[in-house]
């Protein structure tokens, strides 16, 4: 979800407002997502690296947050929506922590869809952590497969991504699911996350489906097995 800050700054706006309008967004596309029948949404929120940024708006951001939430539960749970998060929450404020993990819990036995929000996270930490257990754990190299690592990070209860969104024209990963993501197909939209809407949304699913997915194998391949 990038872009809130050049959505305000592009009308005069304290930065703080594009993160409030932002949230509409995730509003918007979280409860089209449900309706489509997708499974799993992830919303990357906050990024390990994010701490780096002006104090200010780090409070703005942990106090949206938890707005958000709070007035967002009862939608969640009408919804039938699990609530889940990847990354340390545990090291965020406590008020910000609590609410999370309050509406985890809550939603903990819905299935409609599950919205993973990334929160102080960042795909190296993850990956750097899985290793440590593994280490810890004395694995024999021989039996590390790629299951096994996948098995050690925050998602591993989830599936791999299939299609990756980045707003605001910038062409950049920036530590979200790398090692997820080694099959995901990617759409990069100039629009700034306040501004992307139901209908971009739509589109940027309609263009997923139109893309072949090969896996590394030949179209003919493919059209061997669809056949
Ligand atoms: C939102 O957009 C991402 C968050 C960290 C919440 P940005 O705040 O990165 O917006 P830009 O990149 O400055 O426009
Ligand atoms: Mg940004």
């Amino acid at each position: 979800m990038d872009g809130n800050g050049r959505w305000a700054k592009k009308r005069a706006l304290p930065r703080i407002v594009g993160h409030e309008y932002g949230v509409r967004t995730v509003r918007e596309i979280t409860e089209t997502a449900a309706q489509l029948g997708i499974q799993y949404l992830t919303l990357y929120t906050f990024s390990t690296e994010n701490w780096n940024r002006p104090a200010m708006e780090i409070s703005g951001l942990m106090n949206l947050l938890v707005r958000t939430i709070r007035k967002e539960i009862k939608t969640l749970i009408n919804q039938k929506i699990k609530l889940k998060t990847i990354g340390d929450i545990s090291s965020l404020p406590p008020d910000v922590y609590h609410e999370l993990e309050e509406a985890v819990e809550k939603t903990k036995g819905f299935d409609q869809m599950t919205l993973i929000l990334a929160i102080n996270y960042s795909s190296r930490w993850d990956i750097i952590n899985a290793v440590k257990t593994i280490a810890q754990q004395q694995i024999p190299p021989e039996n590390i497969e790629h299951h096994t690592l996948s098995s050690f990070l925050s998602t591993a209860s989830f599936p791999d991504p299939e299609l990756i969104i980045r707003t605001s024209g910038e062409f950049r990963i920036s530590n979200f699911l790398l090692w997820e993501a080694a099959y995901a197909e990617f759409l990069f939209t100039e629009k700034f996350w306040p501004d992307f809407t139901k209908k971009h949304f739509l589109e940027a699913i309609a263009n997923f489906q139109n893309r072949e997915r090969r896996f590394g194998k030949t179209s003919e391949q493919l059209n061997e097995t669809n056949t």
